[in-house]
Protein backbone atom coordinates (compact mmCIF):
# COMPACT_ATOMS: atom_id res chain seq x y z
CA UNK A 1 0.00 0.00 0.00
CA UNK A 2 1.41 3.74 -0.69
CA UNK A 3 0.47 5.85 1.93
CA UNK A 4 3.55 7.79 1.53
CA UNK A 5 6.60 8.91 -0.35
CA UNK A 6 9.04 6.46 1.58
CA UNK A 7 6.54 4.12 -0.06
CA UNK A 8 7.55 4.93 -3.20
CA UNK A 9 11.29 4.81 -2.36
CA UNK A 10 10.94 1.65 -0.75
CA UNK A 11 9.59 -0.26 -4.01
CA UNK A 12 12.01 2.01 -5.87
CA UNK A 13 14.79 0.74 -4.47
CA UNK A 14 14.60 -2.89 -5.42
CA UNK A 15 12.88 -2.41 -8.72
CA UNK A 16 16.48 -0.84 -10.92
CA UNK A 17 19.60 -2.32 -11.69
CA UNK A 18 22.40 -1.43 -9.20
CA UNK A 19 23.98 1.47 -10.69
CA UNK A 20 21.06 3.02 -11.84
CA UNK A 21 19.97 3.12 -8.17
CA UNK A 22 23.05 4.16 -7.09
CA UNK A 23 23.68 7.03 -9.49
CA UNK A 24 19.96 8.16 -8.65
CA UNK A 25 19.91 7.90 -4.79
CA UNK A 26 23.28 8.44 -3.86
CA UNK A 27 24.80 11.43 -2.01
CA UNK A 28 28.42 12.42 -2.21
CA UNK A 29 31.71 10.80 -0.44
CA UNK A 30 30.30 9.62 3.01
CA UNK A 31 26.73 11.19 2.60
CA UNK A 32 26.26 13.29 5.78
CA UNK A 33 24.79 16.18 3.91
CA UNK A 34 22.27 14.01 2.70
CA UNK A 35 21.09 12.81 5.85
CA UNK A 36 21.52 15.56 7.29
CA UNK A 37 19.17 17.20 5.00
CA UNK A 38 16.06 15.15 6.60
CA UNK A 39 17.73 14.77 9.78
CA UNK A 40 17.70 18.66 10.33
CA UNK A 41 13.70 18.58 9.70
CA UNK A 42 13.52 16.91 12.89
CA UNK A 43 15.42 20.31 15.43
CA UNK A 44 12.09 22.26 14.43
CA UNK A 45 8.98 21.87 15.90
CA UNK A 46 5.19 23.60 14.95
CA UNK A 47 3.43 25.74 17.28
CA UNK A 48 -0.32 25.12 15.79
CA UNK A 49 -2.51 27.67 16.03
CA UNK A 50 -6.53 26.78 16.68
CA UNK A 51 -9.95 28.12 16.01
CA UNK A 52 -9.30 29.72 12.96
CA UNK A 53 -11.91 28.31 10.53
CA UNK A 54 -9.96 26.53 8.35
CA UNK A 55 -13.10 25.44 6.32
CA UNK A 56 -11.43 26.78 3.18
CA UNK A 57 -7.79 26.61 2.91
CA UNK A 58 -5.76 28.47 -0.25
CA UNK A 59 -2.00 27.09 -1.32
CA UNK A 60 -1.70 28.98 -4.28
CA UNK A 61 1.50 31.27 -5.03
CA UNK A 62 2.79 33.34 -7.81
CA UNK A 63 6.34 32.61 -8.44
CA UNK A 64 7.74 35.38 -11.43
CA UNK A 65 4.71 36.44 -12.40
CA UNK A 66 3.36 32.67 -12.74
CA UNK A 67 0.26 31.82 -10.95
CA UNK A 68 0.51 27.87 -9.58
CA UNK A 69 -1.37 25.70 -7.41
CA UNK A 70 0.79 25.31 -4.56
CA UNK A 71 4.18 26.08 -3.64
CA UNK A 72 5.45 22.39 -4.32
CA UNK A 73 7.74 22.57 -7.38
CA UNK A 74 9.75 19.85 -9.66
CA UNK A 75 13.63 20.08 -9.13
CA UNK A 76 15.99 19.18 -12.32
CA UNK A 77 17.12 15.85 -12.09
CA UNK A 78 19.04 14.77 -15.39
CA UNK A 79 18.57 11.26 -17.01
CA UNK A 80 14.66 10.65 -15.94
CA UNK A 81 14.13 7.84 -18.40
CA UNK A 82 16.71 5.68 -16.79
CA UNK A 83 14.01 5.43 -14.31
CA UNK A 84 10.78 4.91 -16.54
CA UNK A 85 10.66 5.45 -20.59
CA UNK A 86 7.89 8.85 -19.98
CA UNK A 87 11.19 10.42 -18.62
CA UNK A 88 11.09 14.33 -19.02
CA UNK A 89 7.88 14.01 -20.98
CA UNK A 90 5.81 12.66 -18.21
CA UNK A 91 7.19 15.04 -15.87
CA UNK A 92 6.29 17.73 -17.58
CA UNK A 93 2.94 16.89 -18.20
CA UNK A 94 1.94 15.66 -14.17
CA UNK A 95 3.47 19.36 -13.79
CA UNK A 96 0.83 20.48 -15.94
CA UNK A 97 -1.76 18.44 -14.42
CA UNK A 98 -0.88 19.80 -10.97
CA UNK A 99 -0.67 23.59 -12.51
CA UNK A 100 3.13 23.62 -10.81
CA UNK A 101 6.54 24.50 -12.64
CA UNK A 102 8.72 21.84 -13.70
CA UNK A 103 12.11 22.54 -14.01
CA UNK A 104 14.20 20.67 -16.94
CA UNK A 105 17.87 19.78 -16.39
CA UNK A 106 20.56 20.19 -18.71
CA UNK A 107 21.55 16.46 -18.45
CA UNK A 108 17.97 15.60 -19.81
CA UNK A 109 16.54 12.44 -22.34
CA UNK A 110 14.06 14.32 -23.34
CA UNK A 111 15.84 17.78 -25.13
CA UNK A 112 14.32 21.12 -24.86
CA UNK A 113 12.69 20.92 -28.40
CA UNK A 114 10.49 17.67 -27.27
CA UNK A 115 9.74 18.80 -23.45
CA UNK A 116 9.05 22.66 -24.42
CA UNK A 117 5.96 22.36 -26.40
CA UNK A 118 4.35 20.46 -23.79
CA UNK A 119 3.07 22.49 -20.39
CA UNK A 120 3.65 26.73 -19.96
CA UNK A 121 5.28 26.75 -16.99
CA UNK A 122 8.92 25.37 -17.39
CA UNK A 123 12.29 26.71 -16.58
CA UNK A 124 15.10 25.15 -17.92
CA UNK A 125 18.17 24.34 -15.72
CA UNK A 126 21.54 25.30 -17.05
CA UNK A 127 24.79 23.55 -17.37
CA UNK A 128 27.09 26.54 -18.82
CA UNK A 129 29.35 24.55 -20.73
CA UNK A 130 32.81 24.79 -21.42
CA UNK A 131 31.55 26.18 -25.08
CA UNK A 132 30.07 29.37 -24.45
CA UNK A 133 28.32 29.68 -28.26
CA UNK A 134 26.34 26.09 -27.50
CA UNK A 135 25.42 27.54 -23.67
CA UNK A 136 24.11 30.82 -26.22
CA UNK A 137 22.52 28.92 -29.03
CA UNK A 138 20.67 26.92 -25.51
CA UNK A 139 19.63 29.93 -23.68
CA UNK A 140 17.96 31.42 -27.68
CA UNK A 141 15.83 28.09 -28.06
CA UNK A 142 14.75 28.60 -24.27
CA UNK A 143 13.28 31.75 -24.77
CA UNK A 144 12.06 30.83 -28.59
CA UNK A 145 10.53 27.45 -26.69
CA UNK A 146 8.93 29.68 -23.92
CA UNK A 147 10.88 28.31 -21.55
CA UNK A 148 9.99 30.81 -18.46
CA UNK A 149 13.44 31.27 -16.33
CA UNK A 150 16.73 30.18 -16.37
CA UNK A 151 18.15 28.27 -13.42
CA UNK A 152 21.49 28.75 -12.98
CA UNK A 153 23.13 25.72 -10.52
CA UNK A 154 26.18 27.30 -9.70
CA UNK A 155 27.09 24.28 -6.39
CA UNK A 156 28.88 22.25 -9.68
CA UNK A 157 31.98 23.63 -11.06
CA UNK A 158 33.07 19.92 -11.53
CA UNK A 159 30.80 17.01 -10.02
CA UNK A 160 30.89 15.65 -6.63
CA UNK A 161 32.05 12.26 -6.11
CA UNK A 162 29.72 10.12 -5.38
CA UNK A 163 31.38 6.99 -4.25
CA UNK A 164 29.15 4.49 -5.36
CA UNK A 165 28.91 5.74 -9.00
CA UNK A 166 32.68 5.30 -8.74
CA UNK A 167 32.61 1.49 -7.66
CA UNK A 168 29.94 0.56 -10.00
CA UNK A 169 31.41 2.32 -12.83
CA UNK A 170 28.02 4.10 -13.46
CA UNK A 171 27.31 4.86 -17.23
CA UNK A 172 24.28 6.12 -19.11
CA UNK A 173 22.67 2.80 -21.17
CA UNK A 174 23.10 2.84 -24.76
CA UNK A 175 19.93 2.99 -25.78
CA UNK A 176 19.25 6.53 -24.20
CA UNK A 177 20.18 9.29 -25.56
CA UNK A 178 20.86 12.95 -23.73
CA UNK A 179 18.70 15.27 -25.67
CA UNK A 180 19.96 18.50 -25.74
CA UNK A 181 23.56 17.28 -26.46
CA UNK A 182 22.89 15.30 -29.95
CA UNK A 183 24.48 16.60 -32.86
CA UNK A 184 27.37 18.05 -30.25
CA UNK A 185 30.65 17.06 -29.27
CA UNK A 186 28.83 16.60 -25.38
CA UNK A 187 26.87 13.76 -26.86
CA UNK A 188 28.96 10.38 -26.67
CA UNK A 189 29.19 10.09 -23.21
CA UNK A 190 27.41 6.87 -22.55
CA UNK A 191 29.66 5.73 -25.77
CA UNK A 192 33.31 6.26 -23.20
CA UNK A 193 34.89 2.89 -23.75
CA UNK A 194 37.98 1.08 -21.25
CA UNK A 195 37.02 4.25 -17.93
CA UNK A 196 37.13 3.29 -14.69
CA UNK A 197 35.12 4.83 -12.06
CA UNK A 198 31.96 6.78 -12.97
CA UNK A 199 31.82 7.79 -16.60
CA UNK A 200 29.43 11.02 -15.53
CA UNK A 201 32.40 12.04 -13.81
CA UNK A 202 33.79 11.78 -17.15
CA UNK A 203 31.78 13.97 -18.57
CA UNK A 204 30.84 16.38 -16.56
CA UNK A 205 34.66 17.02 -16.31
CA UNK A 206 34.37 17.52 -20.24
CA UNK A 207 31.15 19.64 -20.09
CA UNK A 208 31.34 21.71 -17.14
CA UNK A 209 33.33 25.51 -16.77
CA UNK A 210 34.89 25.58 -13.78
CA UNK A 211 35.94 29.35 -14.76
CA UNK A 212 32.69 31.04 -13.92
CA UNK A 213 32.30 34.19 -11.53
CA UNK A 214 29.47 36.06 -9.94
CA UNK A 215 29.47 38.18 -13.79
CA UNK A 216 28.38 35.55 -15.47
CA UNK A 217 24.84 36.26 -14.13
CA UNK A 218 24.10 39.67 -16.46
CA UNK A 219 25.52 37.55 -19.83
CA UNK A 220 23.45 34.95 -19.09
CA UNK A 221 20.36 37.42 -18.46
CA UNK A 222 21.56 39.23 -21.44
CA UNK A 223 21.35 36.42 -23.68
CA UNK A 224 18.30 34.40 -23.01
CA UNK A 225 16.73 37.40 -21.97
CA UNK A 226 14.89 35.70 -19.24
CA UNK A 227 14.64 35.91 -15.54
CA UNK A 228 17.44 33.92 -13.84
CA UNK A 229 17.03 32.22 -10.70
CA UNK A 230 20.53 31.08 -9.36
CA UNK A 231 20.63 27.21 -7.80
CA UNK A 232 23.08 25.97 -5.38
CA UNK A 233 23.56 28.99 -2.72
CA UNK A 234 24.51 28.27 0.94
CA UNK A 235 25.57 31.47 2.43
CA UNK A 236 24.18 34.94 2.66
CA UNK A 237 26.87 36.77 1.20
CA UNK A 238 26.24 34.71 -1.98
CA UNK A 239 22.90 34.90 -2.28
CA UNK A 240 23.37 39.08 -1.72
CA UNK A 241 26.28 38.75 -4.45
CA UNK A 242 24.03 36.92 -6.90
CA UNK A 243 21.22 39.36 -6.56
CA UNK A 244 22.98 42.41 -6.97
CA UNK A 245 24.31 40.59 -9.89
CA UNK A 246 21.15 40.36 -11.29
CA UNK A 247 19.71 37.32 -10.30
CA UNK A 248 15.65 37.43 -10.26
CA UNK A 249 16.29 34.63 -7.27
CA UNK A 250 18.48 32.00 -4.93
CA UNK A 251 17.16 28.62 -4.87
CA UNK A 252 18.69 27.30 -1.18
CA UNK A 253 20.12 24.04 -2.16
CA UNK A 254 23.49 21.19 -1.29
CA UNK A 255 22.41 19.36 -4.84
CA UNK A 256 20.48 16.75 -2.45
CA UNK A 257 23.91 16.34 -0.87
CA UNK A 258 25.71 15.31 -4.22
CA UNK A 259 28.26 18.16 -4.24
CA UNK A 260 30.44 18.90 -1.41
CA UNK A 261 29.82 16.22 1.54
CA UNK A 262 29.53 17.98 5.04
CA UNK A 263 27.94 21.12 3.21
CA UNK A 264 25.17 22.67 5.59
CA UNK A 265 21.72 20.95 5.15
CA UNK A 266 19.62 23.46 3.17
CA UNK A 267 16.40 24.11 6.45
CA UNK A 268 19.33 25.75 8.46
CA UNK A 269 20.13 28.53 5.83
CA UNK A 270 16.45 29.78 5.14
CA UNK A 271 16.35 32.79 7.91
CA UNK A 272 19.77 33.70 7.40
CA UNK A 273 19.62 33.95 3.97
CA UNK A 274 15.82 36.00 4.24
CA UNK A 275 17.37 37.93 6.53
CA UNK A 276 19.92 39.03 4.07
CA UNK A 277 18.31 39.50 1.31
CA UNK A 278 14.81 41.40 2.79
CA UNK A 279 11.38 40.30 1.90
CA UNK A 280 11.20 40.86 -1.63
CA UNK A 281 13.53 38.40 -3.03
CA UNK A 282 12.30 35.02 -4.26
CA UNK A 283 13.48 31.89 -2.28
CA UNK A 284 13.37 28.38 -3.31
CA UNK A 285 14.61 25.94 -1.10
CA UNK A 286 15.13 21.72 -1.71
CA UNK A 287 16.47 18.82 0.13
CA UNK A 288 15.02 16.16 1.73
CA UNK A 289 11.35 17.35 1.34
CA UNK A 290 9.10 14.35 1.78
CA UNK A 291 6.43 14.92 3.89
CA UNK A 292 3.55 18.26 4.67
CA UNK A 293 5.41 19.41 8.16
CA UNK A 294 8.85 19.86 5.30
CA UNK A 295 7.12 22.37 3.19
CA UNK A 296 5.36 24.20 6.53
CA UNK A 297 8.91 24.56 8.24
CA UNK A 298 10.42 25.66 5.23
CA UNK A 299 8.10 28.81 4.99
CA UNK A 300 7.43 29.64 8.24
CA UNK A 301 11.47 30.27 8.42
CA UNK A 302 11.37 32.31 4.90
CA UNK A 303 11.04 30.60 1.69
CA UNK A 304 8.43 31.42 -0.75
CA UNK A 305 8.24 27.70 -2.01
CA UNK A 306 10.10 24.24 -1.82
CA UNK A 307 10.78 21.61 -4.58
CA UNK A 308 11.57 18.21 -4.47
CA UNK A 309 14.51 16.19 -6.39
CA UNK A 310 14.43 11.95 -6.00
CA UNK A 311 10.63 11.88 -5.39
CA UNK A 312 10.31 11.96 -8.71
CA UNK A 313 12.38 9.17 -10.00
CA UNK A 314 10.46 7.02 -7.12
CA UNK A 315 6.94 8.18 -8.93
CA UNK A 316 7.85 7.69 -12.63
CA UNK A 317 9.63 4.49 -11.62
CA UNK A 318 6.37 3.01 -9.88
CA UNK A 319 4.47 4.03 -12.81
CA UNK A 320 5.38 6.77 -15.47
CA UNK A 321 3.70 10.02 -15.58
CA UNK A 322 1.14 8.64 -13.57
CA UNK A 323 3.56 7.67 -10.84
CA UNK A 324 4.74 11.39 -10.24
CA UNK A 325 0.63 12.50 -10.03
CA UNK A 326 0.64 10.36 -7.44
CA UNK A 327 3.79 11.91 -5.40
CA UNK A 328 2.25 15.25 -6.42
CA UNK A 329 -1.08 14.06 -4.88
CA UNK A 330 0.18 12.60 -2.12
CA UNK A 331 2.92 15.72 -0.67
CA UNK A 332 0.01 18.48 -1.92
CA UNK A 333 -2.79 16.31 0.80
CA UNK A 334 -0.01 16.33 3.24
CA UNK A 335 0.85 19.98 3.07
CA UNK A 336 -2.93 20.84 2.99
CA UNK A 337 -3.66 18.73 6.09
CA UNK A 338 -0.61 20.44 7.92
CA UNK A 339 -1.99 23.73 7.05
CA UNK A 340 -5.41 22.85 8.22
CA UNK A 341 -4.17 21.48 11.83
CA UNK A 342 -1.79 24.34 12.33
CA UNK A 343 -4.42 27.21 11.12
CA UNK A 344 -2.87 28.35 8.63
CA UNK A 345 -5.62 29.27 5.61
CA UNK A 346 -3.31 30.78 2.99
CA UNK A 347 0.40 30.85 2.65
CA UNK A 348 1.04 33.90 3.93
CA UNK A 349 -0.35 32.86 7.45
CA UNK A 350 2.49 30.05 7.96
CA UNK A 351 4.38 32.70 9.71
CA UNK A 352 7.92 32.19 11.54
CA UNK A 353 6.31 32.16 14.98
CA UNK A 354 4.63 28.93 13.62
CA UNK A 355 8.27 26.70 14.05
CA UNK A 356 9.99 26.80 17.04
CA UNK A 357 14.03 25.06 17.36
CA UNK A 358 14.26 22.10 19.47
C1 LIG B 1 19.89 16.11 -9.22
N1 LIG B 1 19.99 17.49 -9.07
C2 LIG B 1 20.29 18.25 -10.18
N2 LIG B 1 20.40 19.60 -10.06
C3 LIG B 1 20.68 20.37 -11.15
O1 LIG B 1 20.79 21.58 -11.00
N3 LIG B 1 20.82 19.79 -12.38
C4 LIG B 1 20.73 18.45 -12.58
O2 LIG B 1 20.85 17.97 -13.69
C5 LIG B 1 20.48 17.64 -11.43
N4 LIG B 1 20.44 16.29 -11.55
C6 LIG B 1 20.15 15.50 -10.47
C7 LIG B 1 20.06 14.13 -10.62
C8 LIG B 1 19.71 13.34 -9.54
C9 LIG B 1 19.63 11.86 -9.74
C10 LIG B 1 19.42 13.93 -8.29
C11 LIG B 1 18.98 13.10 -7.13
C12 LIG B 1 19.53 15.29 -8.14
C13 LIG B 1 19.69 18.13 -7.78
C14 LIG B 1 18.20 18.46 -7.65
O3 LIG B 1 17.83 19.50 -8.51
C15 LIG B 1 17.83 18.89 -6.21
O4 LIG B 1 18.67 19.93 -5.81
C16 LIG B 1 17.88 17.76 -5.20
O5 LIG B 1 17.53 16.54 -5.78
C17 LIG B 1 16.94 18.07 -4.04
O6 LIG B 1 17.04 17.11 -3.06
P1 LIG B 1 16.06 15.83 -2.90
O7 LIG B 1 14.64 16.30 -3.01
O8 LIG B 1 16.45 14.86 -3.98
O9 LIG B 1 16.42 15.35 -1.54
C1 LIG C 1 23.91 15.10 -10.74
C2 LIG C 1 24.05 16.14 -11.79
C3 LIG C 1 23.92 15.74 -13.17
O1 LIG C 1 23.63 15.48 -9.60
O2 LIG C 1 23.41 17.31 -11.47
O3 LIG C 1 24.16 13.91 -11.02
Amino acid sequence: MIINLFDLESKFSGNLPEDIEGYYSSGARDEITLKRNRSIFNEYEILPKFLRDVSHVDTSISVLDLKIDSPILLAPVAMQQMAHPDGEVGTALAAKKFNTIMTHSTISNFGINDVGPLHNKLFFQLYFSKDREFTKQMLQNCKQLDYKAIVFTVDAPRLGTRERDERNSFKMPDNLKLGNFIGTKFEDFNKIENYEGSSMSIHSDHLFDPTLTFDVIGWIKETSKLPVLVKGILRPDDAQKAISSGADGIIISNHGGRQLDTAVPTLKQIEPIRKQVGNQTLIIVDGGIRRGTDILKCIALGANAVQIGRPILWGLNYAGQEGIELVLNIINNEFTESMILSGCRNIQEIDRDLVVKR
